[in-house]
């Protein structure tokens, strides 16, 4: 059974298209991932989802209910944590969590028994007394997670859940959202992490400017792309170009791009390959830094369907931040 459906899910803001004609369907029990670079539209997609944001055009249905027609019964069969902090830290863990469950309607012997479940299961009931400003950001956001199932949804949509939280922190959610995930819970997840969509998702659908380019399990995402990753570095950023020029004309070279001083090259075979690209190189007299070889990632993925890598967009976004906060 499809718990999620939508077909040519637009959102318009103004002239930008954010989301942009999505068709995905999400089955029951699956934990299901957005991958794509900050503004992307993943934020918009969930957001309609969980009937926060009316659609442009386009239809989507949750457990069978129009996010238009009927959202209090979409909102009754999901739980949603956003990207935001939206705890109030001037109360205590239970004080949130109570204030969630009354919202909903919760009688008070269930909101009790549900605030004890949701506790131990994210392992903060040893914390639940404590006023949330005392607590860390790892902490909140396992909260955040606990808040979103206090009325037991069998959907939850999650927003970027481990966003700028330390590895260890995010390893921690990881094994919180699998924990969940295999008690039955149907997820839907945002990131622009790549290794968090491999690592938890069935299926990823690859979103960017709008546009689902790819969806897949991340096996064959990555199988799709077919063969090795080569990286090459030169001492002489000038010597670049004239690399790329002659790696394109060999047969063997599949794809080539250039980016951040490192050329990168899909070739069928790997170890077979290095050896011919050095004497290319050696007989264009270019001298090679480093070599190396790896399978596709997702990262990958990405460059193959946008020409383009996340981290770089990423990277981009976090410069024009900065640039705004100087001025
Ligand atoms: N309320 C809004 N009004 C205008 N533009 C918006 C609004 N919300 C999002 N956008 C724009 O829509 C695009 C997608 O945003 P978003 O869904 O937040 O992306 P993501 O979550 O993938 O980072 C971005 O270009 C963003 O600036
Ligand atoms: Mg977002």
């Amino acid at each position: 059974m499809n718990v999620i459906e939508t077909d040519g899910l637009t959102k318009v803001f103004g002239d930008l298209v954010a989301v942009d004609h999505a068709s995905i369907s999400v089955e029951k029990g699956e934990l299901f991932g957005l991958l794509g670079p900050n503004g992307a539209g993943k934020t918009t997609l969930i957001s309609m989802l969980s009937t926060t944001l009316p659609p442009t055009s386009g239809v989507a249905r949750v457990y069978g209910f129009d996010v238009l027609r009927e959202p209090s019964s979409v909102r009754a069969s999901i739980g949603v944590v956003f990207q935001e902090h939206s705890l109030d830290d001037r109360l205590t863990a239970r004080e949130n969590l109570d204030l969630h469950g009354r919202l909903y309607g919760m009688e008070k012997a269930l909101r009790r028994k549900r605030m004890d479940e949701v506790l131990e299961l994210v392992e903060l009931s040893d914390r639940a007394n404590d006023l949330v400003k005392t607590y860390s950001g790892g902490m909140m956001r396992r909260l955040e997670i606990a808040r979103g199932l206090m009325h037991h949804p069998k959907v939850l949509f999650l927003d970027e859940p481990t966003l700028g939280l330390d590895p260890q922190t995010r390893v921690h959610i990881w094994d919180y959202i699998k924990k969940l995930n295999e008690e039955g819970v149907t997820m839907i997840l945002t990131t622009h992490y790549m290794d968090e969509a491999d690592h938890l998702c069935d299926r990823i659908a690859i979103i960017d400017h709008g546009n689902i380019v790819a969806l897949d399990t991340p096996e064959n995402l990555k199988a799709k792309i077919r063969g090795d990753i080569i990286s090459l570095e030169v001492g002489d950023g000038h010597q670049m170009e004239p690399l790329k020029q002659s790696m394109i004309k060999e047969d063997f070279v599949r794809d080539v791009s250039l980016r951040n001083n490192t050329l990168r090259l899909t070739v069928q075979n790997g170890e077979r390959s290095i050896p011919p690209i050095l004497s290319i190189a050696a007989q264009s007299g270019i001298k090679i830094q480093s070599v190396s070889l790896r399978k596709p990632t997702l990262d990958d993925v990405f460059i193959h369907h946008t020409g383009r890598a996340i981290r770089e967009e990423s990277a981009s976004l976090m410069d024009r931040i900065k640039r705004r906060r100087r001025r």
